[in-house]
């Protein structure tokens, strides 16, 4: 049974991929997906599942709470993180590029067992993250239709269950659903049933929208930034992880969230026009210009006003009370938030049903995940049960509590991408790398240990939630994935 664990599936040389052939073995006789996307179209794809929920509702929270105005300097620590697994990520997807991302990596290198546990965990980060930013966009736009007098009424716009940490049960609230969130989820689980093209179109639009309102809120939030507001730096540690280094590492922790999603355009990889040259452009291109960003804005926003009354869930927006005569930029913040976090729920409601893909192909997920549609050669029925299940999440419970777990499974996957690289160039020398990680010696470990490092920070505190999630898959691999592994058959 250990040996079927550990084995690994054989990579196949890395041949030049070109529009139009599918490098993923297909289920026989089925169509396969399409490769149309440029590397253009894999920035702005990573840009849009990264600019999100963590920007525009995280960061105040961090600052308030952990960080003060260091959170800058959180930013930059959970930046490095994810820029050492970024390069690993660059030079797998390159190599193989797949639509399964970290779950292919790993069973190229760590074996089928890892590469379930790592499928597993990419559940937490695409379709959980898709549910919790969910409910943060409905929040948005309530807030927003409220300044026109249109508010939905909470019973319509809320969860009906709580989670109540201190007895572990869910409580009913008297609310009916969370509509605002069912919704969105239905409308950008259409964009990708239909197509890649389209949604890549679709989050093309929204990307220019956000980026440009974040390029607008720094260069007028800066003639605003007062700079006695960033003093002290690193506020005196009130104990635990309240300011100080401390704070300062736990809120990296809390801000990685913002990053997640510049992994997910490796599950492009198979709709990618020239993977082996565009996979680090996207991949490296869209972590680049995000973190650029981010430490400007959480600049800005820490200059413009103390840091204790950035805690709340729109601090972007906050950071702009004080200022009347910004009063019209804040309306396009709130804007540039709807849009945006539509934009991630789109890009990991396209990543997750293509995690699946792979995983069918390989036999550890049943068949109908991984055939695709006659005409519009998407994964479409991973693309509606994925959806349906995460319009079910959003919809009836307060997910909001989840960010730490995606966060969590996020972080373990990229810890096993950075160590699988440095393995697979000593157990597979010879395989054609076009990309490959500098000093891979050095950055390899480094990204494994900060990620691990990071991971440590939240794991201490929700162990239990991540714990019980990994219980669960271990359950269904043994029930499904084992019996009808293709690796172990053949
Ligand atoms: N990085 C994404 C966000 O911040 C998940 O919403």
């Amino acid at each position: 049974m250990l040996d079927n664990l550990f084995r690994t599936k054989p990579i196949a040389p890395a041949g030049h991929v070109d529009a139009g052939e599918p490098f993923e073995g297909s289920l026989q006789g089925e169509v396969t997906l399409k490769r149309t996307l440029t590397g253009t179209q894999l920035i702005l794809l990573g840009i849009g599942a990264v600019i999100g929920a963590g920007i525009f509702v995280l960061t105040g929270q961090a600052a308030a709470e952990y960080a003060g105005p260091a959170v800058m300097l959180s930013f930059v620590l959970a930046g490095l993180a994810c820029a050492f697994a970024g390069l690993c990520y660059a030079e797998f997807a390159a190599m193989l590029p797949v639509s399964g991302s970290a779950y292919s990596y790993s069973y190229a290198t760590l074996g089928e067992g890892v590469a379930w546990f790592i499928g597993w965990c990419l559940v937490l980060e695409y379709l959980f993250a898709a549910s919790t930013v969910a409910v943060g966009w409905s929040g948005y736009l309530n807030a927003f239709l409220g300044n026109f007098g249109a508010q939905l009424p909470e019973a319509l716009a809320s969860a009906p269950y709580v989670y109540e940490a201190a007895t572990g049960k869910f409580v009913g609230t008297g609310a009916i659903l969370n509509l605002p969130a069912v919704l969105i989820i239905a409308a950008v689980s259409g964009v990708g049933y239909v197509g890649i093209s389209q949604s890549a179109f679709v989050n093309s639009i929204i990307v220019a929208i956000k980026v440009t309102v974040i390029v607008m809120f720094i260069g007028f939030g800066l003639q605003y930034v007062d700079p006695s507001n960033w003093e002290p730096f690193i506020p005196a540690n009130e104990g635990g992880t309240r300011y100080g280094m401390e704070g300062v590492i736990r809120a990296s922790a809390v801000v990685f969230f913002a990053y997640i999603g510049f992994d997910a355009v490796s599950t492009a990889a198979g709709e990618a026009k020239n993977p082996q040259r565009d996979m680090p452009i996207g991949i490296l291109g869209s972590l680049a210009v995000c973190t650029l960003l981010y430490i400007l804005m959480s600049a800005v926003l820490t200059g413009m006003m103390p840091f204790a009354q950035l805690g709340t869930p729109e601090p972007v927006s906050t950071a702009l009370n004080n200022y009347p005569a910004l009063g019209w930029l804040q309306t396009l913040v709130e804007i540039a938030a709807i849009a945006g976090l539509a934009s991630v729920i789109l890009v990991m409601l396209m990543a997750q049903p293509r995690i699946f893909y792979s995983m069918a192909q390989d036999g550890l997920m049943p068949k109908m995940f991984g055939r695709c549609h006659p005409k519009y050669r998407t994964p479409h029925i991973g693309t509606v049960i994925v959806g349906v299940i995460a319009a079910l999440l959003a919809g009836l419970l307060p997910v909001g509590f989840l960010g730490d777990i995606v966060s969590m499974g996020t972080l373990l996957a990229f810890a096993v991408v950075s160590i699988g690289v440095l393995i697979l160039r000593y157990t597979r020398p010879n395989v054609q790398r076009p990309f490959k990680v500098p000093f891979a010696l050095l950055i390899c470990p480094l990204g494994f240990l900060s990620c691990m490092y990071l991971f440590w920070q939240v794991f201490r505190e929700h162990w239990h939630l991540l714990v019980g999630w990994l219980v669960i898959g271990a359950i269904v691999y043994a029930l499904y994935g084992y019996r009808h592994s293709k690796l172990r058959a053949g």
